[in-house]
């Protein structure tokens, strides 16, 4: 089965945890693209809606969806989103498409958080994908320079700037032994937005596509 397969049948799964009244997060990505597309067949479940990047808002306006700011909202029920890595423990990393920081922030504030991925992304350490990590364009530099200390390789994103105006650096070969430590270590460097790691706000379900199905692994919060 081709990966594009896989990511459409992670999005149909998804549908069925829509519930009525819901207001619901939508993330960023390949993989949400094909939940946007069948969204419109539970359009009287969902009384709110929010978007984690101005591409996903676009796509979610051209099917006749009311997308409102988070802040109209009190904390979301559940938020559905891609990732670029999980693990089994539901640690992420994100933002290969750039939208880390909004992705973050929905994330934070829902009840609730699924993510969707197809079976290429599941391994048993992160880090194999680059990290990357959101940052003040004046201080990418010096962020740059405290990834070295740590170990990685940062490479600068060209040519991408975020929603929020700001620029990515993905993070190379760094030996992400506990995420956790890792994302509040690299939170705290000066001119840090956002890290790509949600193991503070990891998932609380990941649905899981591979040739036999989908499938839902989900641990204790
Ligand atoms: C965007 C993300 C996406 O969730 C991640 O890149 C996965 O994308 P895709 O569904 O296209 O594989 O974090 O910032």
């Amino acid at each position: 089965m081709d990966q594009n397969t896989k990511k459409f049948n992670v999005a149909k799964a998804v549908i069925e945890y829509i519930h009525n009244d819901c207001i619901l997060g939508m993330g960023t990505g390949s993989t949400v693209n094909f939940l946007i597309e069948m969204l419109p067949d539970v359009r009287n479940k969902i009384s709110g809606i929010a978007s984690s990047s101005l591409e996903t808002e676009r796509l979610l306006k051209s099917k006749g969806f009311d997308v409102q700011p988070l802040s109209d909202f009190g904390n979301m029920d559940l938020y559905i989103d891609g990732a670029d890595e999980a693990t089994k423990n539901l640690h992420l990393i994100k933002g290969g498409g750039g939208a880390l920081t909004r992705e973050k922030i929905i994330a934070s504030s829902s009840r609730k958080f699924i993510c969707i991925i197809d079976d290429s992304k599941l391994v048993d350490k992160l880090g194999q994908f680059p990290l990357p990590i959101e940052v003040i364009p004046m201080a990418r530099s010096y962020v740059s320079r405290e990834i070295i200390a740590r170990k990685g390789q940062p490479i600068f994103r060209e040519n991408f700037i975020t929603d929020n105006g700001n620029e990515i650096i993905d993070v190379h070969n760094l030996d992400i032994v506990n995420p956790l430590t890792m994302e509040e270590n690299i939170n705290q460097i000066t001119g840090v937005v956002t890290v790509g790691l949600f193991a503070k706000r990891k998932a609380d379900i990941l649905l899981l596509s591979n040739d036999d199905g989908v499938s839902e692994i989900r641990t204790e919060k």
